[in-house]
């Protein structure tokens, strides 16, 4: 039985003609720079972001990593979303291995930092306090595209502050896609591009940072300080230049995808009003079911999901228009199961 798995982006594998590409990959060793595809990358990669160099880094976490840090001097602090990935979920690398000190915000509804907010976290010149130096924002933030107009006012914003700006673009392209922008478009309000190429775009390794070439020269120096120095990773960059070549545009299939899976789950009654769509996310607020019941009811049926009361669903590369009507049809079935309905009659509520 194929296995559907919706948990993220990030399970894709590399299909047959991306293998062949990286088996026909010429190599060299990259940390002296010989590495003709790594090199090809980077070069790929900048062009499409109009920024002067890029670097391919082993992963998402790595390049926020490393631009922290060429941003940042020992002890200077960085705003960030208190939901994003750079602040919750990188295992605290920025403060740990780069001393850089984090000032989270929390992001209104639709993923922006709201800049008032912003503006009062900014410290004052005074020795109590760390010196405010970056904003970091995530784009797209739980699947949501931030409004270009906001990219621009943010940016504005960060000028007459004196503040650097990183973007994490880990899905840059699905953002692009969802808000009708080229990637360069966005990419011109920051000063630091960090997006994955094991994502929706299905490369099974790597991301890269881009930026002025001075920017890059000090993060390969701190790629290198974190061990990150690859030698023949044109194996790896040659599946990097084939996503970037052959699967930018299709990601609007994943969001397709992600709005027929939406659009299907409403229609079952007890879902109704609970289903959140955004880019290749759908959010579906399920309650306690969500903790064990329906992720056991889909693992029998072949579907892979993350337990949560409120259920994340990602579409992606390996995900087909036809898989999710499988998928909808094992929701339906759970819920008119007499597991679903003896589970609501037992917690009290009315079955819908
Ligand atoms: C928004 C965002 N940024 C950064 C990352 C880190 O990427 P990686 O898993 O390649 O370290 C992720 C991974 O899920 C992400 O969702």
């Amino acid at each position: 039985m194929k296995v559907i798995d919706l948990r993220s982006d990030t399970v894709t594998k590399p299909t047959p003609a991306m293998r062949e590409a990286i088996f026909k990959a010429e190599v060299g060793d990259d940390v002296f720079g010989d590495d003709p595809t790594v090199n090809r990358l980077e070069e790929l990669a900048a062009d499409l972001l109009g920024k002067e160099a890029a670097l391919f880094v082993a992963a998402g976490t790595q390049g926020n990593l490393l631009s922290v840090m060429a941003h940042c001097q020992r002890g200077e602090e960085f705003i960030a979303g208190s939901q994003s990935h750079l602040f919750r979920w990188e295992a605290g690398g920025s403060c740990v291995l780069g001393s850089a000190y984090p000032q989270p915000i929390d992001a209104e509804k639709d993923g922006t930092l709201d800049l008032d907010k912003v503006k009062k976290a900014i410290k004052p010149d005074d020795s109590h306090f760390a010196v405010t130096k970056l904003l970091a924002i995530e784009n797209t933030h739980g699947g949501k595209a931030l409004p270009l107009d906001y990219l621009e006012r943010a940016s504005a914003f960060a000028k007459a502050h004196r503040l650097s700006t990183h973007l994490d673009g880990a899905r840059l392209f699905n953002a692009a896609i969802a808000s009708g922008a080229s990637a360069k478009e966005i990419a011109r309000h920051f000063d630091s591009v960090m997006f994955c190429l094991s994502k929706g775009l299905g490369a099974p390794v790597g991301s890269m940072v881009c930026a002025s070439r001075d920017f890059i020269a000090k993060a390969r120096r701190l790629r290198k300080m974190v061990g990150g120095g690859m030698r023949q990773a044109g194996i790896l960059a040659a599946a990097g230049i084939y996503a970037l070549e052959n699967n930018l545009e299709r990601l609007a299939e994943d969001h397709r995808n992600a709005a027929r899976l939406a659009e299907g789950l409403s229609q079952i009654e007890a879902l109704n009003g609970k289903v959140q769509v955004h880019t290749n996310m759908v959010f579906v607020s399920v309650g306690l079911a969500g903790k064990s019941g329906i992720p056991s009811f889909m693992k029998s049926k072949g579907i892979t999901i993350l337990a949560s009361d409120t259920l994340r669903l990602v579409t992606h590369l390996d995900v087909s228009s036809q898989d999710v009507e499988t998928v909808l049809q094992a929701f339906k079935e759970f819920y008119s199961s007499d597991e679903w309905i003896e589970e609501q009659i037992g917690s009290g509520h009315s079955v819908y």
